[in-house]
């Protein structure tokens, strides 16, 4: 527990029973260990407009700190003279690829593997939601073209439109053949709040009422969500670190604190508990943005420090190369680096970094992976969609975009909007569906740490080890620079290591 004065837990507790709301007993022990540094009726202001409900959770109080919880490593360091014994030297790698469809990447023919694609993201989709809804195969919009008033229907489409009008919305399905309209009304307060968080071209299913000719209303929205399979855990303590854009190359890479975490990773920096920690790690997944690249952002011209791709990748292979040689390195692409942009998106190219593929423990694999480890699901995706959750999403700002990464987890589809900022490749099926339930769903780019669990799953956004840039300056967004997840997949208990304040 912190040092608040136990007056300052008791003003918070009461000022927020004054406005009708309740702290659990969790959000209560959050805020004790947390509170120290920040300024009090900010924090409660923003917890309360946070969350609506009477009750404020954990997650609440969580999303409404300015600094996000970690554990800081500075205040004792390993004493030279301790031996640091590596528990993971000793544990057999245990990483499978399951998917990498970047690696099959094929060119886009024409218009018409979009046509191709999006019907093979209806099927696929409305399989699973037949499935979850115990309704077997799903008949698209057409139960609901021809209801009487007062019928009702199960539709399933994807959500080509959405109209906002005062008193709720028109929300359009389209399966391959036919389209439906309905309304959903502000009165059904959950399902309006639902449709309106909906990326558009995801694939849902709708309890629809006919009240009179040309009018459905939507009583029920439903998403094909995760099923009911159970999430799997390691046998063994294992723990991998799952992070994502370094930015090397850029003035703003904080390389000093990387190498903090480097020599955290060798039992060389933190105290005796966090060297414990290191002994465990077997796994560390970059989830794009190694480097910075060149012409990427507004003003980079201005941040950047070194212009030549192949240089940026060697000094990022330098720094990798310090990590212990028993841990496996995944490497994974983001819009920074030297591939091609569209999704999927095909491993960093050998030529610009021959080095990562010339030792068996770095995994160099597309955008998106779906990866085992220890039987744990990793699904990573380095998160360029969620500019396009954040421009779209009502709600959902930089600094709690898990939520974003959770609805896109609830419709089982990394980037599900044509059209927008993320660019998607002209192909035959659908790369970028959540085909297994995954165990984590991990993103970068957004630089913003930020997690929470779902149905016993860990939704994460990894954060950054890249400073402030201009243009992010100019946006307003604060980045959380130099905090390394790190998870055990035997409980899928996630410590957030800051090596920054360190
Ligand atoms: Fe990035």
């Amino acid at each position: 527990m912190g040092d608040v004065p136990t007056q300052t837990l008791d003003e918070i507790r009461s000022e927020i029973a004054k406005r009708g709301r309740r702290l659990t007993k969790d959000a209560l022990d959050l805020l004790e260990s947390a509170v120290g540094d920040e300024d009090l009726t900010a924090l409660v202001e923003a917890i309360l407009e946070q969350t609506g409900s009477v009750f404020i959770t954990r997650d609440d109080v969580a999303r409404s700190l300015k600094k996000p919880m970690a554990t800081e490593i500075s205040s004792e360091t390993v004493p030279s003279a301790r031996v640091f014994e590596a528990e993971a030297k000793g544990i057999s790698s245990r990483i499978r690829v399951l998917d990498d469809p970047g690696k099959k990447a094929t060119r886009g023919e024409s218009l018409s593997d979009y046509v191709s694609l999006f019907k093979d993201r209806y099927k696929k989709l409305v399989g699973i939601l037949g499935k979850r809804l115990g309704l077997g195969k799903l008949e698209g919009v057409a139960p609901g073209l021809q209801l009487q008033p007062g019928d009702t229907a199960m539709v399933a489409g994807l959500v080509s439109n959405k109209r906002i009008r005062k008193t709720g919305m028109w929300i359009d399905l389209e399966d391959p053949e036919n389209k439906l309209s309905a309304f959903v009304s502000q009165r059904t307060a959950e399902t309006y709040k639902l449709a309106r968080q909906i990326p558009l071209d995801s694939v849902v299913a709708a309890k629809i009422r006919r009240v009179r000719v040309r009018l459905n209303i939507v009583d029920e929205l439903f998403l094909p969500e995760l099923g009911t399979g159970k999430s799997n855990r390691s046998r063994r303590e294992v723990y991998a670190v799952l992070t994502s854009d370094l930015h090397v190359g850029s003035k703003l890479f904080l390389k000093d604190v990387f190498m903090r975490f480097v020599l955290w990773l060798n039992g060389k920096y933190g105290n005796a508990d966090l060297q414990q920690l290191a002994s465990k790690v077997k796994y560390v997944v970059i989830a794009g943005d190694l480097i910075d690249g060149v012409g990427i952002y507004p003003y980079q011209e201005q941040e950047i420090e070194e212009v030549r791709i192949e240089k940026q990748y060697e000094k990022a292979a330098a720094l990798l190369e310090q990590i212990p040689d028993y841990i496996e390195i995944v490497i994974l692409p983001g819009n920074h680096d030297a591939t091609r942009q569209a999704l999927p998106q095909p491993p960093i190219l050998r030529e610009y970094a021959q080095f990562l593929y010339d030792q068996d423990r770095y995994h160099m694999v597309g955008n998106p992976v779906n990866l085992a480890l220890h039987r744990v699901n990793v699904h990573a995706f380095h998160g360029r969609s969620l500019d396009d959750c954040m421009s779209t999403m009502p709600g959902i700002r930089q600094n709690n975009n898990a939520e974003a990464l959770r609805m896109l987890l609830r419709v089982r589809h990394i980037a599900p909007t044509f059209g927008l900022k993320t660019k998607i490749a002209p192909q035959r099926s659908d790369a970028l569906i959540i085909q297994r339930p995954p165990d984590i769903l991990q993103a970068g780019h957004i630089h913003i740490n930020h997690h929470l669990y779902y149905n016993n799953r860990l939704v994460l956004n990894s954060g950054a080890w890249q400073g402030q840039t201009l243009y992010q300056r100019e946006l307003g967004w604060e980045p959380t620079p130099g905090l390394a997840p790190l998870v055990d997949l035997s409980t899928l208990q996630l410590r957030i290591l800051d090596f920054i304040s360190s």
